[in-house]
């Protein structure tokens, strides 16, 4: 960290917040850059977020990233939103335009750009299953319908809140194919058979748990993606690896969601390869 007073901060809120990989990975991207920016974590409690979001203005931060549990919360707190985080419902990344504060949801976008990097192409000739219904699981919808995707399905326990999401997504995306599955191996089995990119946005995966999922019905080609990125292979990671299917976790979504945020506070291109480096190092180096 440099001493110059043109040095700007940029915050990121969450509770708890000190696992964030995210320090890491900015302060490695501004020192390569040679950019006056630093990237600080803030611990905020969620009865605080009002204040630490007006703070932004009063402390002139260039601007925030904002993680669970604040992400539904902060949409309201701002001066503009953009139409991806207006429809996913949710902010992680703000930046502070003249004391403007500006909310964008970059995960969506950060999603496909991982996607990309893990060979998927065509995605409108790809029918995809997202398992979950909660914040992370829109994110991903919303990427994969602005890529024009051939069919969505989203399969929930609770067949309830994708039908929600299904229905609200279908104004915004009249044309788009969307349908509904519950979390349950008879009716996912026939959902695989066409299926080339299955995405677990559950936590499930994190403690060592596994969805019970039919996944010898996928496409033989298909990719499964787990947004867990820890541990890196999941159960259902190494499930699908041994049938011979592609696997990805989301530990690049988490870069990628990272690398567009950096390029809106700082309208520079991001050194991806130098962030990935230290976000990898970071999660993986014991
Ligand atoms: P996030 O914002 O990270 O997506 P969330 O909004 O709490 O988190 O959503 C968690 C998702 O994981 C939900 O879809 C949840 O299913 P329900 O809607 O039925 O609660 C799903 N989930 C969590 N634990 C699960 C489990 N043990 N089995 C199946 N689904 C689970």
């Amino acid at each position: 960290m440099s001493n110059n007073c043109e040095l700007r901060a940029i915050a990121i809120y969450g509770f708890p917040i000190a696992h964030s990989l995210s320090p890491v990975m900015h302060n490695a991207g501004f020192k390569e850059l040679g950019v006056n920016y630093t990237y600080l974590p803030f611990r905020v409690h969620p009865a605080d977020l009002k204040d630490a979001i007006t703070a932004i203005k009063a402390l002139d931060f260039k601007g925030a990233n904002i993680t669970v549990p604040h992400k539904e919360e902060a949409l309201d707190l701002l001066d503009e939103v953009t139409e991806d985080a207006f429809i996913i419902g949710a902010v992680n990344t703000i930046d502070n335009v003249g004391g403007r504060l500006v909310g964008y949801n970059t995960d969506c976008r950060g999603f496909v750009l991982a996607l990309k990097e893990a060979g998927v192409t065509r995605l409108n000739k790809q029918k995809a299953v997202i398992l979950g219904a909660g914040g992370a699981s829109k994110a991903a919808c919303v990427g994969l319908l602005r890529e024009q995707v051939k069919r969505l399905v989203i399969a929930n326990r609770t067949l309830r809140k994708a039908e929600l999401i299904r229905d609200n997504f279908k104004k915004s995306f009249p044309r788009a194919k969307i349908s509904v599955c519950p979390l349950r191996p008879e009716e996912l089995g026939s959902e695989f058979e066409d299926c080339g990119l299955l995405v677990n946005t559950t936590s499930v995966g994190m403690n060592n748990d596994c969805l019970n999922l039919p996944l010898d019905s996928l496409n033989k080609d298909a990719l499964v993606y787990d947004m867990v990125y820890n541990p890196p292979k999941t159960k259902l990671l190494k499930r699908a690896e041994k049938l011979g299917l592609k696997t990805q976790n989301g530990l690049d979504m988490l870069l990628y969601q990272g690398v567009l945020g950096f390029e809106i506070w700082t309208k520079r291109t991001a050194p991806a390869a130098v962030m990935k480096e230290a976000l990898y190092k970071a999660a993986y180096t014991k």
